[in-house]
Formats: structure tokens, sequence, C-alpha cells
């Protein structure tokens, strides 16, 4: 009689194991989804990071673009013209960036009024004018003047924070 109590305890145990251990492999797994949902975050964290970094002043181009705002950081060698020759031609998004003082930029198209030449400017210091070298017609860098050719250059709306020049085109 003893002999058939142990046997049915085993049977029942054995029986019964599997289940509470899959039970418990259950919440394993279950905290295993949840790990992973966790690495994900992480995973995320670490790619907004990553987006910090590109926002971050020092990243590759020296400049982000959001919708139709450019930042631009001044102290990146990408705009080192700005420092040394007080105005650049910014021709991966199209613009002039003239430096009036430490704390005054403006930001012109670089479509020339005339004929639409992006890669023909210099600035002349002595009159305030980008010359276009395409046919020899210059423009007042005020915003507000009419050219040699009748049209104005096109300004852009700037702010200066720090050493963050924002354009909005
Ligand atoms: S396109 Fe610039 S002067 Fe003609």
């Amino acid at each position: 009689m003893k002999k058939d109590l142990k046997n049915k305890r085993r049977d029942f145990l054995m029986n019964v194991c599997p289940t509470v251990a899959m039970a418990f492999l259950g919440v394993t797994v279950l905290e295993s989804c949840s790990s992973g949902d966790d690495d994900t975050d992480i995973g995320n964290a670490t790619g907004n990071n990553g987006n910090g970094g590109n926002n971050n002043s020092n990243s590759g181009s020296g400049y982000t673009k959001s919708g139709n705002v450019i930042s631009i950081n001044l102290d990146h060698s990408n705009f080192s013209s700005l420092k040394s020759n007080n105005w650049m031609n910014f021709t991966a998004q199209n613009m002039l960036i003239l430096k009036i003082d430490s704390s005054t930029y403006r930001a012109f198209t670089n479509a020339c009024p005339h004929q639409g030449n992006r890669n023909n400017w210099s600035f002349n210091s002595s009159n305030n004018r980008f010359q276009c070298s395409a046919h020899g017609n210059s423009y007042p860098s005020d915003c507000n003047t009419a050219g040699t050719a009748g049209g104005v250059l096109k300004c852009y709306t700037t702010s200066l924070s720090g050493t963050t020049l924002k354009v909005t085109v």
C-alpha cells in the first residue's frame, strides 16, 4: 500500500513537473521578450544618440537641415572662409552667406537674378556688392536694392545663437 502511494506521488510529480517547468519556462520566455523590448529601446536610444551626434555642431558637414531651416556651425572648418573672407558660396545649399559683423550674417540665394548662374560669384567689400562674372552684373547686399541686371539678390531670414547660424529658406 505504501509502495502504491509512493508510485502515485512519483507519477504525480512526473506529470506535474513538466507543466510547472513549462510554466517557469513560459515566464522566462516572457521575461526574455521583455528584455528584447528593452534592447530595442536601447537600440533606439543609441540611434537617437547617433542623430544627436549628427545634430551636434561637430558633425561632418557642419550643418543640418530640418524642413526649411538650415543650421550652420560657424566654427566648422567647412565655413572657415566666412572668417577669412567674410563671405562664401555655400553651394551645397545654394546660398551665399555674408558676415556683416560678429553678430550679423546675411544669407542670399546663389542664383544670379540675371540668368541664374550659381558659381560665378565674388564679393567686393569696397561697395558691398556681389559680382557675378558670368555677364558682369553686380548686386547690392542690402536685400533691397536692385543690381545692374535689374533684379534684387533674394535674401533669406537669418538668426544667430552662439556659433549657430540659422537660415530659413
Ligand atoms: S547670370 Fe549672373 S550676370 Fe548673368
